[in-house]
């Protein structure tokens, strides 16, 4: 189960966790971004070092503190994050995205901070997408073998959606949050079901982040061969 008796079951491996939200500047000082903390990134990184891994954190503008033992890569943007995990993925065992990247960025950045004019409306927000990282990495692995592992919040059909986007992004696991009040995983309240492409769920039940990191660790290490 979690936290008890993994020991040192990550001896010898590298991992790579991302974590935290990106943030995609429109001028100096404005830019668009999103709410997550990086708590979930942090505690994936603070387990693995705990079973015995080697970890390299690429984490975007979170303010948490760095975990003791890890190597931390600070990035703001979709793009730097990119090629920060990337670089570290080239010698990593697995990739865990945590992070929460933003799927667009402003077409254009102004290099002064955008004023106001007398009486006039702004100029729209023109956006464009972002490199979609889990997706590159799971199609084209840095190394044989490398375990890629994705996260993703879903409402509605949960599950389906959830596959669906297993099927989308071709990594190994993916971790599905639900969003919202109601719960569909059955009597046994869960926060979060961990898919994979056999078809097999494993259920995630209430608990400390930790927890699922380390179930997410638990299904990486039993791919690891
Ligand atoms: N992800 C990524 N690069 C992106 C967007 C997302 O690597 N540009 C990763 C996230 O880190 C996460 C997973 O993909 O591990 C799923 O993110 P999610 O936003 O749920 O997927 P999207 O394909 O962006 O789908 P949606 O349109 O539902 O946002
Ligand atoms: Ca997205």
């Amino acid at each position: 189960r979690s936290a008890e008796g993994q020991g040192t079951d990550l001896a010898g491996r590298h991992v790579v966790v991302s974590a935290g939200g990106t943030r995609e500047p429109l001028d100096p000082v404005r830019f668009l971004g999103n709410r997550s903390s990086g708590k979930q990134g942090y505690a994936l990184a603070r387990t693995a070092v705990a079973r015995g891994a080697r970890v390299t954190l690429v984490a975007a503008n979170s303010e948490l503190p760095d975990p003791a033992g890890v190597d931390v890569v600070r990035v703001g943007t979709a793009v730097q994050m990119r090629e920060a995990v990337l670089k570290a993925a080239a010698a990593a065992d697995a990739v865990v995205m945590a992070a929460a990247v933003a799927d667009f960025r402003p077409a254009s950045y102004a290099s002064g901070k955008i004023k106001k004019r007398d009486g006039q409306d702004p100029e729209p927000v023109v956006l464009v997408r972002n490199p979609d990282i889990l997706a590159e990495l799971s199609a084209d692995r840095p190394r044989p073998g490398q375990i890629v592992v994705g996260f993703a919040a879903e409402t509605d059909d949960v599950l389906a959606n959830g596959r669906a986007k297993l099927a989308r992004k071709g990594c190994d696991l993916l971790v599905v949050n639900e969003v919202g009040e109601r719960k569909t995983f059955g009597a046994e309240r869960s926060e979060a079901v961990v898919l994979a492409p056999d078809g097999s769920e494993t259920p995630v039940p209430y608990g400390p982040k930790e927890g699922l990191a380390d179930i997410v660790w638990n299904l990486v290490t039993e791919r690891l061969s």
